[in-house]
């Protein structure tokens, strides 16, 4: 292994696709070209809840070019899929595409189009007729918990909705010098990954071959196995290049199904990409959250009691749990505290992780009540939070990892310039605006999934690593590239990298920010095991210089083997040339933590955000004008992606605190902002200035880097640190996201 000076772990380093990606050499799904494939286009349901009384499908199909229409009567057999061990089978909407009749959401598929061109699919797919028996959609924002049992079945297993409690949170609060008892709201929102949802499904005989824009290839070919009745040899899902997904391309949608039953029907290899609109409706959105916080505390600021109760949305074949009270019970110190949740089902499509699941809404709520008690005491919003550090995660009764929240608090107040703060609303001015400023907390669980992974060092000096992980614009290709240099010392740009294949040994999803943290174990004992075969290599091979050494008494080091302690090694290209080999291949493994029932220590991320809003009154314009954030995510394998990934975080948090919103129009059901248009997501022009500090503590228990994942917690908590700079600047306290400029017209 590389010395630390020259580690090429822990350093900026750009990324070994780029160039791919400039020159269009990369190929995202949608650029894989078949012989004879055709193109798919849905038909999506144009009422939210009701009935197909007819569809007539006979204009469509006699259209010139087209292939089929598919629909109920034809599709052929589809299983249903079960989850199994680990992260195999999951998916939201398990309903096997056009099962029955029944329209659920307003979207749904209710037919597909398969044509030569892609011109006439979507011809003939506004050529079929539906008729409807239609009832009132229930799209209502207003959410009350719907009557269900203690304990729910949600997309991981079973779950009690008295989430966590402990000491007596009722009467510590009735008691509690100082109340605190507000409901946040954050709305629907939807992914807008850059490249949409694509698939091209094709068959050879009995093997199914799709390529798909997948967060988690492996997850998804246990899915299609299961609802094609296949064994997993028999399916194949390759995914070399995503436009991103932020949660809406982890688990499968009922489209990869549909495109598979297509190929099957036609005999060719179907291509289908959603329209932009489409990804409003069938591809996952991040629920509506209604949470009601209640805090007491002493006048100083010490919390006493803490409630989270809160109610999402859910649609009418998902059971996907949004779980916003996962961090409540360790973020800070409270002896009483209740979290429960409750669901609300509506007529919308699944729901679905989207990036900080759960833990984003639900810190907007927590920290948000945090800098609203902090301003009923006049305490410093930084000072309350140290007030309340815990020496231990309070709901395990376990000591975390690795936590330095309140270093994170304090290089941010200095970078920020936090001490020059005037806590009086609307007291600060710069060049005639208003400036607001405000901070929160945040955390982000870090854990590994199982992974496997294989690494060839080869006669050209080469070495390749591989595993069936996806890189999905978070920088997965050089983490991996970056892993086999530091454990092989063969250059950078000597290291060949393959994933998104299931031909490749299984990795993880990228998801839950665990890709990174997952791989770095596996790539390492894959790498050893190659160069534990190179070492019996050379001392085996006739003429070379260590014959008759134990493979004990040699060592590797930067691409070379040397005798122990001695000068002069042969680099590993010479050993294999030498033996007549191609390469020297190892395999390595990687088990799980994630969902531990035995932890031996609290597994987070940390950090904080400091905001500033500017705002002028006369002409109600509000802007994010400059943010510092803080993260404490262990060691940090590549600083360049890592600080990339937390600004692209941060861009989407102003996305959440002012823009973001999907309107479902209560006639009809449908999400009627479904355009990039007017679903607003923060540009450029709304980027402020955002400055990015980690910390460098390598956490040991995650993997041997120390590397905890980062593509999630830049989202936790930067809403909060916005709205409560709004605050600051208009004294308008906003607890219903986005902040709206007429919420400030008062
Ligand atoms: Mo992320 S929501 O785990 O893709």
């Amino acid at each position: 292994m590389s010395t630390e000076q020259t580690s090429i772990v822990g350093r900026d380093t750009v990324r070994v696709d780029g160039p791919r990606k400039v020159t269009g050499v990369a190929q995202y799904t949608s650029d894989f070209h078949f012989p004879g494939m055709l193109y798919a286009v849905p038909v999506a349901a144009t009422i939210a809840n009701g009935k197909i009384t007819k569809l007539d499908t006979a204009t469509a199909e006699k259209m010139p070019g087209v292939r089929a229409i598919l629909h109920r009567g034809n599709i052929g057999k589809i299983f249903r899929s079960i989850p199994g061990p680990g992260f195999a089978g999951i998916c939201e909407e398990r309903r096997p595409p056009f099962e029955d009749d029944v329209v659920r959401y307003y979207g749904q598929y209710i037919a597909l189009a398969v044509a030569e061109t892609f011109e006439t699919a979507k011809a003939a797919a506004d050529a079929v007729r539906a008729t409807y028996a239609a009832e009132k959609a229930n799209v209502a924002s207003h959410l009350v918990a719907d009557e269900e049992p203690d304990e729910v079945m949600t997309t991981f297993g079973p779950r009690k909705r008295l989430d966590n409690q402990r000491g007596d949170p009722d009467a510590a609060f009735a008691n509690a010098p100082v109340k605190l008892d507000y409901t946040y709201v954050t709305p629907f929102e939807t992914h807008n990954p850059l490249e949409p949802h694509s698939t091209t499904a094709m068959w050879e005989g009995q093997t199914l071959t799709l390529y798909e824009s997948s967060q988690g290839v492996v997850n998804l070919r246990s899915v299609l196995a299961q609802m094609f009745g296949l064994p997993i040899e028999q399916v194949r899902v390759i995914t070399k290049f995503v436009g991103s997904g932020f949660g809406s391309k982890l688990w499968p949608w009922t489209l990869c199904p549909l495109a598979a039953a297509a190929a099957r029907q036609v005999g060719k290899p179907v291509r289908l990409v959603l329209p932009r609109k489409m990804m409003f409706h069938a591809v996952g959105h991040r629920p509506l959250t209604q949470q009601h916080v209640r805090l007491g505390a002493t006048p100083e600021g010490k919390l006493l009691s803490l409630h989270h109760d809160y109610v999402y949305t859910r649609s009418m074949l998902d059971a996907h749990h949004e779980d916003c009270g996962e961090a409540t019970p360790f973020q800070y110190s409270v002896p009483n505290l209740r979290v429960s949740f409750g669901r609300a089902k509506r007529n919308v499509g699944g729901g679905a992780d989207m990036r900080g699941p759960g833990r984003v809404p639900g810190l907007y709520a927590t920290e948000s009540a945090l800098n609203e008690l902090a301003r009923q005491l006049n305490v410093d919003p930084v000072q309350l939070r140290v007030m309340n550090e815990p020496n231990i995660d309070e709901s395990l009764g376990l000591p975390f990892s690795s936590r330095h929240l309140l270093e994170c608090f304090q290089l941010g107040s200095e970078k920020f310039g936090w001490s020059k703060r005037n806590p009086a609303v609307g007291s600060m001015k710069r060049d005639g605006l208003t400036l607001g400023w405000g901070m929160a907390g945040c955390s982000w669980i870090a854990a590994r999934f199982s992974a496997a992974a294989n690494v060839q060092l080869r006669d050209d000096g080469t070495c390749r690593v591989a595993s069936a992980t996806q890189d999905i614009g978070t920088g997965t290709y050089t983490i991996l590239a970056q892993l086999a240099s530091e454990r092989t010392g063969v250059p950078l740009d000597k290291v060949e990298v393959e994933l998104g294949d299931t031909s490749l040994p299984e990795g993880p999803l990228s998801g839950g920010s665990i890709a990174t943290g997952s791989v770095v174990n596996a790539v390492f004992a894959a790498a050893d095991e190659a160069i534990g075969s190179l070492k019996m290599i050379a001392i085996s091979t006739p003429g070379s210089p260590f014959l008759g050494h134990k493979p004990d008494e040699l060592e590797f080091k930067d691409g070379k083997v040397f005798v122990k302690n001695g000068a002069n090694g042969v680099p590993f290209s010479d050993v294999l040339r030498r033996a007549n080999l191609r390469m020297a291949s190892g395999n390595g493994q990687s088990a799980a933590t994630f969902g531990d029932p035995k932890p031996k220590f609290s597994t987070q991320s940390f950090g904080c955000h400091f905001a500033e809003v500017t705002w002028q009154p006369e002409i109600a314009r509000l802007r994010v004008s400059r943010v510092v954030t803080v993260i404490d995510a262990g060691k940090i394998i590549n600083t360049l992606a890592g600080r990339n990934q937390i600004q692209g975080a941060v861009v989407m948090g102003v996305g959440m605190a002012l823009l973001e919103r999907t309107e479902y129009d209560p006639q009809n059901g449908a999400p009627i902002n479904s355009s990039l248009a007017d679903y607003l997501v923060a540009v450029n022009a709304d980027a402020p200035s955002i400055e990015v500090h980690f910390l460098d503590y390598p956490d040991k228990e995650i993997n041997q880097v120390g590397a905890r994942g980062i593509g999630e917690i830049g989202l936790a908590g930067i809403a909060a640190a916005i709205t409560d700079a709004v605050h600051h600047a208009t004294g308008v306290r906003v607890r219903e996201l986005p902040v709206k400029i007429e919420d400030l017209l008062v």
